[in-house]
């Protein structure tokens, strides 16, 4: 790293949750300021020989001194190696939004005649770009339930480059064997990666699990307060720079300082929200659970998830996200929108006020997932003719479950 400011060594033992403040904190030698400095220059100075490239142009740009911010800035660096030292990964390449993070893993780690397995649900952004414009570049696509192994193990191919996958899977909020998954992906030779945006790296560290590469969309619980867009995609040094030479370089989803300092502001307190969303989020499934207008309640932390054994062994804390069901789920949704006076009617999720939306299921049939057969039959069995989608914020629980009273009661 360039010696323009100096980073404070940490001890090898801090817990993740100091990590969170302090990794990659540049205190500026020039005023001792500790809160990160917001660099808006878009090129620095060189010296004599700075910025020499190789002949292909994917050496590991973080290491070369500040030459031009679409490829690195200081602010953003520090973004970076705090996110790296949350997933107790090498580095991290941040970008615009989160979809950018998964399109330019996707377009770096692809090419034509390849093979991607990838969740047959999953953040709708995703599922769109894999499964109609990958093809259109010539790569295979492959969409599976990720909790059937066996139809994974099925599905990779002599071609299979890469397995991505979600968990908790938004929006129907399955959770998948991550260590599982990475060992068939290693067996065969190909990458995992997972969209780890629900869970945070408060609930789960899918690097210590097997997963190559983490994403996320900083946008929601890790910034967390709806106020910015961001994505990274954090792993090994030489994934992490192949991807900042070319995602980084070619598609120019670069994340703005202002952004990142941001987020780092959020990033301060994401283990004291992510724990308190998750108190309140078990606290509010299970009162939905005993409300007489709702049917069925997914959340990770609840006996009756179906994968609960395995969330208890993979999150730390459940995390703020709930889905349920109820009857006529158009009607209560026209109920929540006019009735609802604390928690918002509203898409996106993860920010500091809670936030709840239907999603009906023949609608995000025919406009995102298109599932037939056993996959339709398994989204259904989380989701029913429609789901809440429920995002726990920071208001005062008993606020919240009176709010959802008021607003569900016909
Ligand atoms: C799980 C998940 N991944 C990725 C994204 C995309 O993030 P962004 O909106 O920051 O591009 C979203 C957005 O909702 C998401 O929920």
């Amino acid at each position: 790293m360039p010696d323009h400011f100096v980073t404070r060594p940490l001890p090898s033992t801090l817990s993740a949750e100091t990590l969170s403040l302090d990794a990659g904190l540049i205190v500026d030698p020039s005023t001792g300021a500790i809160a990160p400095n917001m660099s808006m220059s878009v090129n620095n100075v060189l010296m004599p020989g700075d910025g020499a490239f190789s002949a292909d142009g994917i050496e590991d740009l973080a290491q070369l001194p500040y030459l031009y911010a679409r490829w690195t800035n200081p602010t953003v660096r520090q973004l970076e190696q705090r996110l790296a030292a949350l997933e107790g990964a090498d580095d991290a390449l941040a970008s615009a939004t989160g979809m950018a993070s998964i399109a330019g893993m996707l377009f770096t780690l692809l090419k034509a005649g390849d093979h991607l397995v990838v969740s047959d649900v999953c953040y709708a952004g995703a599922v769109e770009l894999t499964q109609r414009v990958l093809p259109d570049f010539g790569i295979e696509v492959t969409p599976v339930n990720m909790v059937r192994l066996d139809e994974v193990e099925a599905a990779v191919r002599p071609n299979t480059r890469l397995i991505h996958c979600e968990s908790p899977v938004n929006p129907i909020l399955r959770v998948v064997d991550l260590q599982a998954l990475a060992t068939l992906a290693h067996r065969h030779g190909a990458l995992i990666s997972v969209d780890s945006t629900f869970a945070t790296p408060v609930a789960t560290r899918p690097l210590a699990h097997g997963i190559d590469l983490v994403l996320h969309s900083l946008t929601k619980f890790i910034n967390g307060h709806g106020d910015v867009l961001g994505g990274a995609v954090i792993g090994r040094r030489e994934l992490i720079a192949r991807i900042r030479a070319r995602a980084g370089v070619y598609l120019g989803a670069t994340l703005s300082a202002q952004s990142a300092w941001l987020i780092m502001r959020g990033i301060d307190t994401l283990y004291p929200r992510m724990r308190l969303v998750s108190e309140t989020a078990m606290d509010v499934a299970r009162f939905l659970e005993a409300h007489g207008e709702v049917e069925r309640v997914i959340y990770p932390g609840l006996e009756t998830h179906p994968q609960h054994t395995l969330a208890k062994r993979q999150m730390d804390v459940f995390g703020g996200m709930i889905g349920f069901q109820t009857r006529n789920p158009k009607l209560v949704a026209q109920r929540l929108s006019e009735r609802l006076r604390v928690i918002h009617y509203a898409f996106s999720l993860g920010h500091q006020r809670s936030l709840v939306v239907l999603l009906d299921t023949e609608e995000m049939m025919a406009s995102t997932f298109r599932l037939t057969g056993n996959q339709l039959a398994d989204y259904r069995a989380h989701a029913g003719d429609g789901l809440f989608r429920l995002s726990i914020g920071l208001e005062a629980k008993s606020d919240i479950l009176a709010d959802l009273d008021q607003a569900l009661t016909p």
